[in-house]
């Protein structure tokens, strides 16, 4: 057989859209971790931010020297970049023998055949209408999966290239996906995360009429399934059955992923995002009130166009005020194709960098004070395998999504087990196994 190599950037999305890859490519390629002994190399991409872009433009710059050592590697670009830059790629690559976009991974063996045959394959069409979409298959012993409920987005946030780069808005009939997660819990899984840019408008389009909420609830009943999470949710559509959720499903974890983007309404306005701060920040209250201890995270962008000291002051009050258990936070960074790139009065690099400074500290305060509530606690752990820091310790989640570390026995790997949490780091927690009373 020969090999592959896949080096994947961006969101779970693409994590999803690679563990396709390797399986659509699976007859022809088994995977090696050793990009020098590939035969096929891939890299998966993102193109959210100029810096996720210039990584990969980047290691395909120097990905020169390994084809000339390996005259008969293939090397391909898929992904939002692919899909962005098409054919311009084979330009600035001339080593580069394929470019497929973010529709065409079911086509995959056909492309790397005609690029082993010498052709420079372009293949970046956005279609309307889901292509055949290949049921997922697991690999042995799974513990989580990640499980695609839905393509494209048609939400056009001003700032966001995702409606560009990943086409319209399309569901995945309920069948498929059940049938897909059938599987992977016979196959001994335990978690499951569906996925789609803005879960909340699953269904739309469906010949059977369903809500993200009634998939929610039907993903909840099967035979097996210890958790269930989704990501992402959009404030505008969140809805009050879906609130309700989190209550009525036990599998449903205590999580939830909320991107508010900003804490000033005229700045939200301006990025076309559909939602007030007020509306926010009552949702918020709502989904506290409705299930306490919910872990609540969100997404935040600094130097939008037009920013002032005074939009940014709304934002960090908004993070006070929602007292988010943690926040990714980001430089705006403009974007070909998206309105807010043609903005006038965009900001200078330094504000932007002094403002998300401002802003991690206050974040790093609140997501300490969040994990110090929980040291004392005993809660379950979903342990996904060994700590990458500490190779004799534990890694796992809480359901909260908790990143905790802790030392115990390797055969608790894919296992729920019960930890009293006795250190509160910024990005994760420490513990200690409570064992397993004897069984008499
Ligand atoms: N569909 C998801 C977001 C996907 S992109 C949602 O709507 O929540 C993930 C995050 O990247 C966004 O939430 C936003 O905070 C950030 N992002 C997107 N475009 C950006 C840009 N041009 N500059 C900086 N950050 C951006
Ligand atoms: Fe981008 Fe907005 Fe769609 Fe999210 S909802 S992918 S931020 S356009
Ligand atoms: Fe990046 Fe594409 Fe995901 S742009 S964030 S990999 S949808």
């Amino acid at each position: 057989m020969k090999k592959l190599y896949l080096r994947t950037f961006g969101c779970q999305m693409n994590v999803a859209d690679s563990e396709l890859m390797a399986q659509v490519l699976a007859g022809e390629y088994v995977l090696t971790q050793q990009a020098e002994e590939a035969d096929l190399y891939l890299i998966n991409t993102c193109a959210i931010r100029r810096k996720a872009e210039e990584k990969v433009l980047s290691l395909l710059g120097s990905l020169k020297g390994l084809k000339k050592r390996r005259p008969q590697l293939i090397l391909g670009v898929g992904g939002c970049v692919a899909q962005q830059e098409g054919e311009r790629l084979l330009a600035v690559a001339p080593h580069l023998d394929l470019v497929f976009g973010t529709h065409g991974i079911y086509r995959l063996p056909q492309m790397v055949r005609a690029a082993a045959a010498g052709r420079r394959v372009v293949e970046v069409d956005l279609k309307p209408g889901l292509p055949p979409w290949p049921q997922r298959q697991w690999p042995p012993k799974p513990v989580k999966a990640l499980v695609t409920i839905m393509k494209g987005c048609d939400n056009f946030c001003s700032f966001c290239v995702v409606p560009h780069v990943r086409g319209r808005e399309e569901s995945r009939p309920p069948s498929v996906i059940t049938a897909e997660i059938a599987d992977f819990l016979a196959a001994g899984g335990k978690e499951v995360t569906l996925l789609g840019q803005n879960v909340n408008s699953y269904g739309r389009g469906l010949p059977e009429p369903i809500t993200f909420p009634d998939l929610l609830r039907r993903v909840s009943a099967m035979e097996g399934l210890a958790r269930l999470r989704f990501a992402t949710s959009h404030p505008r559509d969140l809805s009050a059955d879906l609130i309700s959720t989190f209550l009525d499903l036990p599998p449903l974890c205590e999580h939830l992923h909320l991107p508010v983007q900003s804490g000033s309404n005229r700045i939200l306005k301006a990025m076309n995002r559909g939602y007030t701060r007020e509306q926010y920040l009552e949702k918020v209250a709502r989904l506290r009130q409705s299930c306490p201890g919910i872990h609540i995270s969100t997404d935040l962008i600094v130097g939008f166009p037009s920013e002032t000291e005074a939009d940014f002051a709304h934002t960090l009050d908004l993070m006070a005020k929602a007292a988010f258990d943690q926040a990714f936070s980001f430089k705006y960074s403009p974007r070909p194709q998206t309105r807010a790139a043609t903005l006038p009065d965009q900001l200078p690099e330094v504000v932007k960098a002094e403002r998300l400074a401002r802003l991690q500290a206050r974040q790093d305060e609140l997501t300490i004070k969040a994990h110090g509530r929980l040291v004392g606690q005993t809660q379950e752990v979903l342990v996904e395998g060994l700590s990458k820091r500490a190779p004799e310790q534990l890694c796992g989640r809480l359901r909260t999504n908790r990143v905790v570390n802790f030392p115990g026995p390797r055969h608790l790997v894919g296992r729920l087990a019960q930890v009293h949490l006795t250190e509160a780091h910024p990005h994760s927690l420490k513990g200690r196994w409570v064992e397993d009373p004897p069984t008499p």
